[in-house]
């Protein structure tokens, strides 16, 4: 039969049908090595207050450091009947000590205090990897952006031609978003960084425990106000996730727009070899797929946040068992993450820009439309005339089939007698961009300023 944690009251075992759902071994044990941390403080404790003398302290610490040691090489797993990962290691340490030592760990905590604690432990770890994965996507298009510092392009609205743009620049706004997304992380941590132990069940700790002490070990700012918010509350896996998600949504944007770039038709850029793949049955593709699963992965995030935020709608106080389900989400989107982000880095590291064929089209589409009517304005035209005017260039070199440079004198003068040959100095993609040059503009002195201000930024975070 069975044995649980609750034995004294039960005349029986559960059923195995309920062991079956209750289990969740197969995807908490990755908890393990933070739970034993746990113990390691939460037996400091018991010793702090005088209730585990030092031969127990003593016994107990070497057992939990074998149990580490078991758990890392793979010698201690989970059994069949181990409910969740602290039922498990609470039956490894007691194998390894006895009852008698062993059975004295669980004074002053429940596993809702001891789950919390775990999950938050786990989360900060992963944020930094998670933040320092995003900073490779960041350093790889600052430099990129530093490379080809002289490549104009054509920018898009509605992803029509709009206004010439310098690559760097375009680069430089998913650099920010994604930077942001770290941002996110490091505040994140911040709120984090408190922990539950000592909250038990949910009432806190009757045995003099110290739960600063617990949280200063454990490596935590501190410990939490309130033990029914520190066993119930889940807003820190939820924020997590949403962050994990909006990072995923930022990637895919760009994403996006690898896919595009690299259709015959915008040609901008050529994918690495190691970054792209090929076709069973047509021997020319090339295909990026890297990109491509970037884009899907951000839905299944989108959806791990949905799904969590579902399950936490309406939980009235304390803990419920609902929030074992709050665990597979975000381990899912941590996993994806870490798993997307070092081949999207890559990807972006190792891209050829074909800048001849940007700088040909930066200009197209009229895109020096508004140009025109700027200059007019700075020549005291009113805006709405100046539009007007600019407009007229355009219908004129549609009906036409060219482009606004090739307008003569002549043809200027006819559209309207604001339109000196003067205008002409707008009438290129570097006096366009040169123009532009308040912060936040594409004009290059802007754009090497932030680049310079994004490298801060990376070295700052
Ligand atoms: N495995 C549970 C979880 O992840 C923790 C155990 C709390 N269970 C309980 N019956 N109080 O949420």
């Amino acid at each position: 039969e069975r044995v649980s944690l609750w034995g004294g009251r039960f005349a029986g075992g559960p059923s195995d049908a309920l062991a079956a759902l209750s289990k969740s071994t197969h995807f908490d044990w990755r908890l393990a090595p933070y739970d034993i941390a746990g113990s390691r403080a939460h037996a400091r404790v018991l010793h702090s207050a005088g209730l585990l003398d030092e031969a127990n302290l003593s016994a107990m610490l070497q057992g939990l450091a074998r149990l580490a040691e078991d758990v890392e090489t793979g010698a201690f797993v989970p059994a069949e009947d181990d409910e969740d990962v602290h039922t498990a290691l609470e039956r490894g340490l007691i194998e390894r000590v006895g009852t008698d030592v062993g059975g004295r760990l669980r004074a002053g905590r429940s596993r809702n205090d001891q789950v919390a604690t775990l999950f938050r432990m786990y989360l900060r770890d992963h944020a930094r990897v998670v933040a320092g994965m995003l900073l490779e996507v960041v350093t790889a298009l600052v430099e990129q952006a530093e490379t080809h510092i002289d490549v104009p392009m054509p920018g898009r609205t509605h992803l029509q031609h709009a206004q010439p743009v310098l690559l760097s620049h375009h680069l430089l706004a998913h650099a920010w978003a994604l930077l942001r997304d770290v941002e996110r992380l490091v505040d994140w941590d911040r709120r984090t960084s408190l922990s539950p132990y000592g909250s038990g069940a949910l009432a806190g700790s009757s045995l003099g425990l110290d739960p600063e002490a617990v949280a200063s070990d454990l490596g935590f700012s501190g410990a939490v106000e309130n033990s029914i918010d520190g066993t119930a509350s889940r807003d820190f896996v939820a924020e997590f996730c949403f962050v994990a998600a909006m990072s995923a949504v930022d990637v895919s944007r760009l994403a996006e727009e690898v896919i595009l770039w690299a259709t015959k038709e915008f040609s901008f850029i050529t994918l690495d070899d190691a970054f792209s793949t090929g076709s069973s049955i047509m021997p020319q593709k090339k295909n990026p797929d890297v990109a491509e699963l970037a884009r899907g992965k951000a839905g299944r995030l989108v959806g791990d946040l949905a799904g969590l935020l579902t399950t936490l709608k309406a939980l009235p106080l304390a803990y419920n068992r609902d929030l074992q389900e709050d665990k597979e989400p975000v381990f899912d989107a941590v996993d994806t993450l870490e798993l997307l982000l070092p081949a999207f880095s890559g990807m972006v590291a190792t891209l050829t820009y074909h800048g001849g064929r940007m700088a040909a089209l930066a200009p197209q589409g009229f895109s020096l439309a508004t140009d025109i009517a700027e200059w007019l304005v700075r020549q005291g035209v009113p805006f709405r005339v100046a539009h007007e005017v600019a407009g007229a260039c355009v219908r004129e070199c549609e009906d036409r089939q060219i482009e606004l440079w090739d307008l003569t004198d002549e043809d200027l003068a006819r559209i309207s007698g604001h339109l000196t040959p003067g205008v002409r100095e707008v009438l290129s993609v570097a006096g366009s961009l040169a123009s532009r040059d308040a912060k936040g503009g594409t004009a290059p002195d802007r754009v090497r300023d932030q680049i310079g201000a994004a490298r801060a930024r990376v070295e700052d975070l």
